[in-house]
């Protein structure tokens, strides 16, 4: 695998390539990630990541500076992986002088749920997923729904962009316990980790009263966010949304069948765990 540290470099590789396939990630990368990487295969050729901790879709107090980096791991991982080349830039080839145009993703997607607990959040990752889309210039990109908001939103902006690149969602890949793998499990105690299904419990307890036909779902919400906080959880949201837009469902849409999605982010300990169920 090429391991390459420069925009040029990329380039050079990139050159000639019309049918690439494209996975950026922080790093730190766990079997979620990697199947990513199988996923793309299977739609281009050949399969290029990024690993780069995006400072931009950091809060001030969040964990920008103790967010994990273990490029020579990820390394391996990713030719373990079958992917062609790792772009891992450092901070100043992305951005070499303040980033003044930003994208502006739309406050009805992007203010609501992460991005009313976390302000900028999507900013920052639209900007950063532009730029390394021009830099790779893929056909494809895979994006996994354990972000749920996240994949909308980039889906979104090749949309109103016509940037040509399909956007594909990777099922959520989770422990035998149900936990959603992510970078921050690793932040967990053990006694936190024993912990950590709950979240997913709780989605899939909302998920049922749904199917089975509760009409009440602010009271739906409320119930598995006081079951969490009753458990030692802070969560900031629990909320059943429409999956076309993230908004809330009205009585009609509800019993019309819309498709429906539960969103979860709860803090367990100093770790803030998000995770999300198609209903
Ligand atoms: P990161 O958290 O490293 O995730 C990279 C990609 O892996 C994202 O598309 C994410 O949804 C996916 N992913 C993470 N855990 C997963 C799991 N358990 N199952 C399926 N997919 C999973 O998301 C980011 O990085 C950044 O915001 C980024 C898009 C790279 C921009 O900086």
């Amino acid at each position: 695998m090429k391991l390459v540290h420069t925009i040029q470099e990329l380039r050079d590789q990139m050159r000639g390539r019309d049918k690439v396939a494209f996975v950026p990630t922080m790093g730190n990368l766990h079997e979620g990630h990697l199947q990513l990487m199988r996923s793309a295969a299977l739609h281009g050729d050949p399969v290029v990541a990024s690993v780069f901790v995006n400072r931009l879709q950091f809060g001030p107090n969040e964990d920008f500076d103790k967010y994990p980096r273990t490029l020579q791991a990820d390394a391996e991982k990713l030719q373990g992986a079958g992917v062609y080349c790792c772009f891992a830039p450092l901070e100043k080839e992305m951005y070499p002088e303040p980033q003044e145009y930003r994208v502006s993703p739309p406050h009805d997607l992007a203010d609501i749920l992460e991005g009313e607990f976390r302000p900028g959040f999507f900013i920052g990752v639209t900007t950063v997923v532009l730029k390394l889309f021009a830099c790779v210039q893929p056909r494809v990109a895979v994006f996994g729904k354990k972000d749920y908001q996240q994949l909308m939103i980039v889906r979104r902006m090749c949309q109103q962009f016509q940037l040509p690149i399909e956007i594909i969602a990777h099922e959520t890949v989770r422990a035998d316990d149900g936990l959603a793998l992510s970078s921050r499990n690793g932040y967990l105690s053990s006694d936190e980790r024993a912990e950590a299904p709950a979240l997913y419990a709780q989605l899939q307890a909302v998920q049922k009263q749904v199917k089975d036909g509760a009409r009440d779902l602010a009271a739906v919400e409320a119930a598995a966010t006081g079951a969490l906080k009753d458990r030692g959880w802070k969560p900031d949201y629990i909320a059943i949304r429409k999956r076309s837009n993230l908004r809330a469902p009205t009585p009609d849409e509800l019993a019309a069948g819309e498709p429906l999605v539960v969103l979860a982010a709860a803090k367990l300990g100093a770790t803030r765990l998000i995770d999300n169920l198609e209903i």
